[in-house]
C-alpha cells in the first residue's frame, strides 16, 4: 500500500521523539553528543516543517472546513519553535541556558505533535480522499530526498556540495531550510 502524507509525517514525529529520547538519556556533561543530537533534531525538524508548509498545510486549507484557522495556529507554532532552534544552534551545550532551551523546544514540538495527530491529521483524512493524500506523500518524499544529512558543511558529507553552496556564516536552521526548500540552489 502506498504511503500517504499523513503516514509519512507521523513517522517523522516518531523519529524526532526518538532523538529527544536519546537527548534525555545523554548526560549533560557529554557536550559533544548533545550537540550532535540537537543538530540532528534541528535538521529533521526543519525538513519536517518545510514538508508541512509546502504540502500539508495548503491541502488542510483547501479541504478542512475551518482549515485556515487550524493552519494559521500551526504556522505560529512553527515560527515559535524555529526561534527556539535558532537560539539552540548559537548556544553551546556547556552553557547553562542550553538545557532550558532544549526543554522549551521539546515542549513546543510535543505540543505540535499532539495538535496534528489529534486534530489536523484525522480531520484531513476525513475531508480529503486517499489518492490526494498519496500524491502529496510522493511530492513530500521527493523534497525529503534533497535534505542535508550532515549538520556542518566542514564535515564530510554524503551529499557533497549541497550545504557547501549555501552562504557561509548562516546558521544551521536557515541553511537546512534553504537546502530543503531548494532556495539555496
Ligand atoms: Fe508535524
Amino acid at each position: 500500500m502506498a504511503h500517504d502524507i499523513i503516514q509519512m509525517l507521523t513517522e517523522d514525529h516518531r523519529e524526532v521523539e526518538q532523538i529527544f529520547g536519546q537527548l534525555e538519556k545523554t548526560p549533560e556533561s557529554n557536550h559533544e553528543e548533545r550537540r550532535r543530537l540537537i543538530d540532528q533534531a534541528i535538521i529533521e525538524l526543519v525538513r519536517h516543517s518545510v514538508a508541512e508548509e509546502e504540502y500539508l498545510y495548503p491541502a488542510a486549507r483547501r479541504y478542512i472546513p475551518d482549515g485556515d484557522e487550524i493552519v494559521d495556529h500551526e504556522l505560529s507554532e512553527h515560527h515559535q519553535a524555529e526561534q527556539t532552534m535558532k537560539k539552540l544552534e548559537r548556544n553551546d551545550p556547556s552553557e547553562p541556558q542550553f538545557n532550558q532551551l532544549l526543554l522549551e523546544l521539546m515542549r513546543e514540538i510535543r505540543e505540535h505533535v499532539r495538535d496534528e495527530e489529534n486534530e489536523l491529521f484525522p480531520r484531513l483524512r476525513t475531508h480529503a480522499d486517499r489518492d490526494t493524500l498519496v500524491a502529496l506523500g510522493d511530492k513530500a518524499a521527493g523534497a525529503k530526498a534533497s535534505a542535508p544529512t550532515r549538520p556542518h558543511p566542514s564535515a564530510p558529507s554524503e551529499h557533497p556540495g549541497l550545504l557547501k553552496m549555501l552562504a557561509p556564516g548562516v546558521g544551521l536552521v536557515d541553511r537546512a531550510r534553504d537546502a530543503v526548500s531548494g532556495r539555496g540552489r
